[in-house]
C-alpha cells in the first residue's frame, strides 16, 4: 500500500506546452490509489483537450467558476475542501503571478485561495519568462505563503531555446508528494546510509565487484527523506539517478567507502549499511593492464576493513553512538547468521536477505527480508517492494527508539 492510496488529489494544469506531460502523471498517481480531479485553466484547455484528462481521472474535469449544470454548488470552495493535496503542474508564469498577488479571477486560482491544505507548484515556461526577476519575486513570495515549488530542470525546450524552465521530472514530484503524506517521524535525524556494490581494481581494465544494483540503498535514502529525515548517501558505482534533496558521495572501493563513513560518522543519528561491500581486494594492483600468459593464474587478496564491523566497536557500550542498522546477504542459515553478524557487529537491527529467491536479493524491484532486532524481536515481512521494504525498516527503526 501506498501512501498515495485513497489521497484526494486536485491537479491544475495551465497553460503552457507541458501539459501534455502531465497526462502520464495522472496515470500514474491513479496506478498508486490516488483519486484525482482535474481544473484546467483556459488556455490549459487550448494545449490539451479536457476529454482526456476526463478519461484518465475517471471524473469530469473543472474549467469555469460556475458550473452551468449545478450553479448552486460553488465549485471552487467545494474543491478546496475536498482534497487533500492541490498540485498544480505545469504552473504557468501567469499563474504563479496569480497565486502570488491572491487573484481569484479564475476557477484555479480562487481554489488554491481558498485552499487550507498542502499545495505543490511545478514551474513550467521559457527559461526567459523563468529567470525574470517578476517570476522569481512571484515564486519567493508563494514560497513565503508556505507553497511548495519544484524547480524546473534546465535544458532545451519546445521553444528551442536552452536554461531552466522545463517541468522537472515526475519521480521528483512524486517524491514530494509522497512527503507531504508521509509521517515525518524521523525529522530530526541525520541518516547516514551506504548503498550499491564496491569495486576493487585489479589492473585499469578490471575489477572484483558483486551484482548489487543499490536499489534497497537508494529506496532506503528516499523513504528516510519523504519522512523528514537528512539524508548522506555513500554510494559504490550504480546505474541509479540520486533521489531529489539528497547529499550524496560517490564512491569507488571499499576503502574509499570506509574513509568517507568515518568522516560523515559525526554528525549521523543512524547508520544505514545497505552497501554490499567486498570482503577482499587484489593485494597488487597492476598499474597497467594484464596481459593474457599462463593458463591458470593465482590472485592474492588481502581483506577489506569491515567498515559495520568497526563503527560497532567504536560504538563499544555508548549510548549516545549513532543508531547501527546492518543487512546480512544470505544464501543459507539466513537467521541463524543474521543473528551472529547482529550480535558480532552490535547493531540494533539487522535485515537479512534471502540471496536464493528470484523475486529478492540483487537486482530485483522486490524484496523478503527479515528483521531482527538487539532487543530479541524478529519480523518476518512478506514479499514486498524495495521502497514499501524500506518504510518498514523506518517503522522497525521507530519502535527501537522508543524501546520496543
Ligand atoms: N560490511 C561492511 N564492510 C565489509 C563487509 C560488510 O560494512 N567489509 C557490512 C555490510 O554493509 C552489511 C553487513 O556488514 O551491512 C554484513 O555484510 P555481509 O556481506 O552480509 O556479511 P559479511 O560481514 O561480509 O560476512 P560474510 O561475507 O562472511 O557473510
Amino acid at each position: 500500500m501506498s501512501f498515495l492510496t485513497d489521497k484526494k488529489i486536485l491537479l491544475g494544469i495551465t497553460g503552457s506546452i507541458a501539459a501534455y506531460k502531465v497526462a502520464d502523471w495522472l496515470r500514474a498517481l491513479r496506478r498508486e490509489g490516488a483519486k484525482v480531479t482535474v481544473v484546467m485553466t483556459e488556455s490549459a484547455c487550448r494545449f490539451i483537450n479536457p476529454l482526456t484528462m476526463a478519461a484518465l481521472s475517471g471524473n469530469p474535469v473543472h474549467t469555469g467558476m460556475f458550473a452551468a449544470e449545478a450553479p448552486e454548488t460553488i465549485p471552487h470552495i467545494n474543491l478546496a475542501r475536498e482534497h487533500d493535496l492541490l498540485l498544480i503542474a505545469p504552473a504557468s508564469a501567469q499563474t504563479i503571478a496569480r497565486l502570488a498577488h491572491g487573484l481569484a479571477d479564475n476557477l484555479l486560482a480562487t481554489v488554491a485561495l481558498a485552499s487550507a491544505g498542502p499545495i505543490i507548484v511545478c514551474p513550467a515556461m521559457n527559461s526567459v519568462m523563468f529567470q525574470h526577476p517578476a517570476t522569481q519575486a512571484n515564486l519567493a513570495t508563494i514560497k513565503s505563503y508556505g507553497y511548495l515549488v519544484l524547480d524546473p530542470d534546465n535544458g532545451k525546450m519546445a521553444c528551442d531555446e536552452e536554461g531552466p524552465g522545463r517541468l522537472t521530472d515526475w519521480e521528483n514530484a512524486r517524491q514530494a508528494i509522497l512527503s507531504v503524506f508521509a509521517p515525518q517521524d524521523l525529522a530530526g535525524e541525520h541518516i547516514l546510509i551506504t548503498a550499491g556494490p564496491t569495486r576493487e581494481a585489479l589492473d585499469p581494465a578490471r575489477f572484483l565487484s558483486n551484482p548489487s544494483t543499490g536499489k534497497m540503498g537508494y529506496a532506503l535514502a528516499a523513504t528516510a527523506k519523504q519522512r523528514g529525515a537528512m539524508v548522506t548517501l555513500i554510494s559504490g558505482p550504480t546505474a541509479l539517478t540520486v533521489p531529489p534533496g539528497i547529499k550524496c558521495i560517490q564512491v569507488t572501493s571499499a576503502t574509499e567507502m570506509h574513509t568517507q563513513v568515518m568522516t560523515c560518522l559525526e554528525t549521523a543519528t543512524i547508520i544505514v549499511k545497505a552497501a554490499a561491500v567486498a570482503d577482499y581486494r587484489p593485494a597488487e594492483p597492476q598499474l597497467h593492464k594484464t596481459k593474457k600468459g599462463p593458463a591458470s593464474l593465482a590472485l592474492p587478496l588481502i581483506a577489506n576493513p569491515d567498515i559495520l564491523k568497526e563503527l560497532g566497536e567504536r560504538r563499544g557500550e555508548s549510548s549516545d553512538f549513532p543508531l547501527l542498522i546492518g543487512f546480512a546477504a544470505e544464501s543459507h542459515d539466513h537467521l541463524k547468521e543474521g543473528a551472529r553478524k547482529l550480535k558480532e557487529k552490535n547493531l540494533d537491527l539487522i535485515v537479512i536477505n534471502d540471496l536464493g529467491g528470484t523475486d529478492t536479493g540483487f537486482a530485483t524491484d522486490t524484496n523478503r527480508v527479515t528483521l531482527l532486532s538487539r532487543n530479541g524481536t524478529q519480523e518476518d515481512l512478506p514479499l514486498l517492494s524495495k521502497e514499501e521494504t524500506a518504510h518498514r525498516i523506518w517503522e522497525a527503526v521507530g519502535r527501537l527508539r522508543v524501546g520496543h
